[in-house]
């Protein structure tokens, strides 16, 4: 299965889905994942939540002004990139940096603001895209890209 959507009622089951995620990616020794959705959406949430259950140590913060920040004190290594400020010519030159940290074992790539990407997306991916409903209500939709991607995202739905 490659597309499947959940529901979210409120931020207790976004946390829940986050620590699922979360022994998944460890048991697949990390992986990329791709955030989609508005301001607010939950974006940064969902990866604090992530972080919390690889045991990240340190406080996750958003990485907007600073475009990536990165943890290393947790099951797998966390790089938290924020697109948000970058210029069109900066994303190019990123994509590189992005693609080379997914290739280091044990590591979560996670990227907000991917939709900054236009092309050249990495083969092995999983996009979520989280949209905002009421108050505490989401919908996460999942879809995986490449051979591994599929596999973490039919245990998630599993
Ligand atoms: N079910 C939920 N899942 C995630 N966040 C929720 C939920 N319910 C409420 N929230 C709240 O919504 C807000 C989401 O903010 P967050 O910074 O995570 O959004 P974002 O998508 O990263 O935005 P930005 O594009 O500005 O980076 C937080 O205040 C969070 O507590
Ligand atoms: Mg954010």
């Amino acid at each position: 299965m490659n597309r499947f959507k959940v529901d979210i009622k409120n931020l207790k089951q976004t946390e829940e889905l986050a620590k699922k995620l979360a022994f998944i990616i460890e048991k697949y020794n990390g992986g990329l994942l791709f955030l989609y959705g508005d301001i607010g959406a939950g974006k940064t949430t969902f990866v604090k939540f992530l972080a919390k259950y690889l045991e990240i140590q340190e406080k996750v913060t958003s990485p907007s002004f600073v475009i990536l920040n990165e943890y290393h004190s947790g099951k797998v290594s966390l790089y938290h990139f924020d697109l948000y400020r970058l210029e069109k010519e900066g994303i190019s030159s990123i994509i590189d940096e992005i693609q080379e940290y997914t290739e280091d074992d044990n590591s979560l790539t996670i990227v907000e603001w991917a939709s900054y990407f236009q092309d050249k997306l990495p083969e092995e991916r999983i996009e979520i895209t989280i949209d905002y409903a009421e108050e505490e209500t989401r919908v996460f939709s999942f879809n995986a890209f490449g051979a591994k991607s599929k596999q973490i995202c039919d245990e998630i739905k599993g």
